[in-house]
């Protein structure tokens, strides 16, 4: 496979970011949960992974983000760590983990670090958030916000709903301040009108990484299972696969399991000998 980064290439770190925003660089993400795709994004020079807690929906299988677990993130997050050479990884603090309190926050984001080998963790909310980005960032880890349509309240937030229109642009812009404001050296915007996302990208002095945010991002970033054309049912807008994993997979599926019924494999040159047996 050819390689997008030289084996000499640095890690990114947090100065990466502010650097990108400065020389008018956008900055690439895709999420990861495993190792094998984390090498092959790390390759094509993806700035940044995360292991998203989207994990509860593309490898877990369940409807929301709401259930998944710390403990279920750590071994994504060990994998994916391991297996890159230049892309920063984000590991996500998931529902539950840091909304009692600023200690509960740190603790579990020094789980992230400490147990899954992120290089900075991601939480959701901005004013209510402030608070607990702070204290993790004051304990030496570095913090990516995330406003906008945050997933775990989609509960309360009513469904899958564009946010920051109209009137609610204020709070959005407020919300951006805040997780700036608190240390965060990045944000994530999530599912607003484009050009407010473009307002607040050009207010803050941290870059903004946007999913369904339009081009005026500092940054995108889409769930691989979307960009690459293996999610099935209804895609949200924002998407655009860039392959069909699903049709290549399901033809290699079909192909496999045709071979197989027919006798066609395994062939001789997927057999050993035994030189002993004439
Ligand atoms: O968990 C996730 O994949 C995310 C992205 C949608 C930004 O938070």
């Amino acid at each position: 496979m050819s390689e997008a980064v030289p084996q000499s290439a640095q890690r990114v770190r947090t100065r990466f970011f502010s650097g990108a925003k400065q020389r008018g660089e956008r900055i690439t993400a895709l999420t990861s949960y495993d190792a094998l795709t984390a090498q092959v994004f790390d390759e094509a020079g993806i700035d940044f992974l995360l292991v998203g807690d989207s994990a509860g929906n593309v490898v877990f299988g369940h409807g929301t983000t709401v259930p998944v677990t710390i403990e279920e993130l750590l071994p994504l997050s060990r994998a994916v760590a391991g297996a890159v050479r230049r892309a920063m990884v984000v590991t996500d603090l998931p529902f539950g983990s840091y909304e009692v309190s600023p200690e509960q926050a740190v603790t579990s984001a020094v789980r992230l670090m400490k147990e899954g080998g992120a290089h900075a963790v991601k939480l959701e909310g901005g004013v209510r958030s402030a608070a607990s980005i702070r204290r993790i960032v004051d304990a030496g880890i570095p913090v990516m916000g995330h406003i906008g349509y945050t997933p775990q309240s989609e509960h309360a937030l009513g469904g899958h709903v564009v946010q920051g229109r109209g009137a609610a642009a204020e709070q959005l812009l407020a919300d951006a301040l805040a997780v700036q404001e608190a240390g965060a050296f990045a944000v994530v915007i999530e599912m607003v009108p484009a050009a407010v996302a473009r307002e607040v990208s050009e207010a803050l002095a941290i870059p903004t990484i946007g999913i369904g945010a339009g081009a005026g991002a500092d940054g995108q970033i889409l769930v691989w299972q979307d960009f690459a054309g293996l999610t099935t049912g209804r895609v949200p807008r924002f998407v655009k696969a860039y392959a069909d994993l699903r049709g290549v997979l399901a033809g290699a599926a079909t192909a496999y399991a045709e071979e197989v019924r027919s006798g066609a494999f395994p062939a001789a040159e997927h057999s050993f000998d035994d030189p002993s047996r004439g």
